[in-house]
């Protein structure tokens, strides 16, 4: 999605803007741009394409003087990719300039408004409407203005704003789409995330739906929607700015990958202190727990898949009845979902606008609230009435990795807790499962010890068109999450069944040479995985088994084995999710994709 960095300092603005938008390429983008204040003008270069076009036409930023300005890359949604589409935007006298994120949705009617008092649009963007509503209805001073066009635009947004009238000053704006404020050494910061500013500072606000911020290079004021100050206090990222690097990896992707044994081991280990699961500040008093006769779980794309595994857990050990619910579709269902009702919303980057307006919901309907995020005091984490934050460090590779896995083990930490508190585990399972979960990390460390025969199966098949993911249960929930990795970055078409539907029409797909990849890592139902096998075989279909090194037999029956370390059969979708990642990586590497961002994604989607 959308990109912003704003910069107000002693610095020459443009390089500093470009390098931000450099940080904020891994989001996806199609087009981006720079504007800096110069004297009392505002100049501004853009264009579409990669931010290195950016930076050749700027001339590394030497073509703009000025310490003060914004910084943009744009993913399409209102006008196609277009030099004229990309923002910055300058109001028709060019006396203001913005950058937007998210969608204005009444931007048309707000348009022809403002084309009827005589004001020229340049593009086809439902952005360009703030930069003229800004000319249109200025008063002189700023932070009344900016309130009189939140009054006017509905939709969502995170506005970086110049004026040229107030040449030391950046202004910003936000309502439903992420934007932080980075408080440096007499240089300030706005950025949509971390990433693009954490080179020149680690202190951070959070601008809150509603608020203005006012920046100059030594000063920063909040203002609320009345236009009175607002305090607040800044927080801590210490996130190293090297974990958004590639750091000898060719993508991303594969650092991320690479980096799931420390990951898993930073959501798990500040929780298990000996015998105890203690789940940050959340209240699983027995009271609270005893109330609750459901939960859901909410998310988008792979952090939906981390909820089906999470409640095949939550209701094997819990005993409760558990909904996994795309957030796209419960925003527009009837959801039951009440007071006693735990809703546990996940989501890496804690800004998905779906998952978000799900969190909303069910706040609305009494529900308790629970955010599984990653990204420290995201609109998820905040809003949510408790979070547990996994910990895994900022994610860059569009398609999520580390972010999936630890999400799944903060699951089953949560589903561990609840069967808990409730007495309906034994403590000798109980203890079990807690040494099971100590020793991911170094169960995953093996898997990536040697990934010569995952990647040597990925590159063979990498010509092909189609491949089927089968499972059952926590396995059919992997298969979900394999099948995606896999058709996001090689888009190849991969689709995940349920092993036992194959019969109910799939298995009229098989022909010979169609793959499938058969996970089968669970030993009540290797029988009838077998059969399963049997059956695309029959039909011509090849079958890689994903399966524990101890499953000798699905070795023997199946075309070709991967293997994951031996492991209690409900933690192995962390582990065959790791090997998953490493074939869709290989296969993707081997076609030449663009691994990191792949076509059409964007990693933090703030629109609906
Ligand atoms: C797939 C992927 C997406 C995200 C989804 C939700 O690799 O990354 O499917 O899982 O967009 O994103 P978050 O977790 O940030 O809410």
């Amino acid at each position: 999605m959308c990109g912003i960095i704003g910069y107000v300092g002693g610095k020459q603005a443009a390089p500093v803007l470009l390098k931000g938008l450099q940080r904020l390429e891994y989001r996806g983008y199609d087009s981006s741009g720079i504007a800096v204040v110069d004297s009392d003008n505002i100049d501004v270069i853009k264009t579409t394409g990669k931010v290195a076009t950016l930076c050749e036409k700027a001339n590394g930023g030497k073509k703009l003087n000025g310490n003060i300005g914004i910084g943009h890359t744009r993913w399409a949604t209102h006008g196609a990719p277009s030099d004229v589409n990309s923002h910055p935007h300058l109001s028709a006298d060019g006396r203001f300039c913005i950058v937007h994120n998210g969608i204005i949705e009444n931007f048309a009617e707000l348009k022809s408004d403002i084309i009827a008092h005589g004001l020229p649009f340049k593009s086809d963007t439902d952005s360009e409407v703030i930069a003229q509503l800004i000319q249109y209805l200025y008063d002189g001073d700023m932070i009344s203005t900016l309130r009189k066009v939140m009054e006017r635009v509905t939709g969502s947004y995170a506005v970086g704003i110049l004026s040229a009238d107030a040449p030391d000053t950046l202004y910003a704006i936000r309502k439903d789409n992420p934007l932080v404020v980075g408080l440096g050494q007499n240089e300030n910061f706005i950025a949509s995330d971390f990433a693009a500013a954490l080179e020149h500072t680690h202190n951070f606000v959070q601008l809150n739906d509603g608020e203005i911020a006012r920046l100059t290079s030594r000063a920063v004021t909040f203002f609320d929607n009345n236009g009175n100050t607002v305090e607040k206090t800044p927080y801590l990222v210490d996130w190293d700015i090297s974990l958004a690097e590639k750091d000898g990896y060719p993508h991303f992707m594969l650092k991320e990958i690479y980096e799931q044994p420390k990951a898993i081991k930073s959501t798990l280990s500040p929780r298990i202190k000996g015998d105890n699961i203690i789940l940050d500040k959340i209240d699983f008093s027995a009271n609270n727990v005893n109330r609750i006769n459901r939960v859901n779980i909410v998310g988008c794309g792979s952090a939906y898949h981390a909820g089906i595994v999470g409640k095949h857990f939550i209701e094997k050990y819990c005993r409760i009845g558990v909904d996994c619910i795309l957030a796209s579709e419960y925003i527009y269902s009837n959801p039951i979902t009440d007071n006693r009702t735990l809703t546990i919303v996940i989501s890496q980057s804690g800004e998905t606008a779906d998952s978000l307006a799900a969190l909303r919901l069910a706040k609305k309907c009494g529900s308790h609230t629970i955010a599984i995020v990653n990204v420290i005091q995201s609109a998820i984490a905040r809003e949510a009435d408790n979070v547990l934050y996994t910990y895994a460090g900022p994610e860059i590779a569009v398609a999520t990795t580390k972010g999936y896995t630890t999400q799944v083990a903060a699951l089953y930490l949560v589903g561990l807790k609840i069967a808990k508190v409730k007495h309906i585990i034994s403590d000798a399972r109980y203890s079990e499962l807690l040494g099971e979960l100590a020793l991911l990390p170094d169960k995953i460390s093996e898997i990536l010890k040697d990934t010569d025969k995952i990647k040597q199966y990925a590159e063979g098949y990498a010509e092909h068109k189609c491949v089927f993911f089968i499972g059952r249960n926590t396995d059919y929930a992997a298969s979900l999450e394999g099948a995606l990795k896999l058709k996001e970055i090689s888009y190849i078409h991969a689709e995940a069944y349920a092993a036992g539907e194959l019969k109910h029409g799939t298995i009229s797909l098989i022909e010979k040479g169609t793959v499938t990849l058969a996970l089968v890592t669970q030993s009540d139902l290797y029988s009838k995985m077998l059969s399963n096998i049997k059956a695309v075989q029959s039909r011509g279909g090849d079958v890689l088994a994903i399966s524990s090194y101890n499953n000798k037999q699905i070795g023997e029956e199946a075309d070709g084995l991967l293997t994951i370390p031996d492991c209690d059969d409900d933690v192995t979708p962390i582990l065959t999710a790791v090997v998953l990642q490493i074939f869709a990586y290989y296969i993707a590497a081997k076609r030449g994709c663009d691994i990191d961002k792949p076509r059409n994604l964007a990693k933090s989607v703030t629109v609906e």
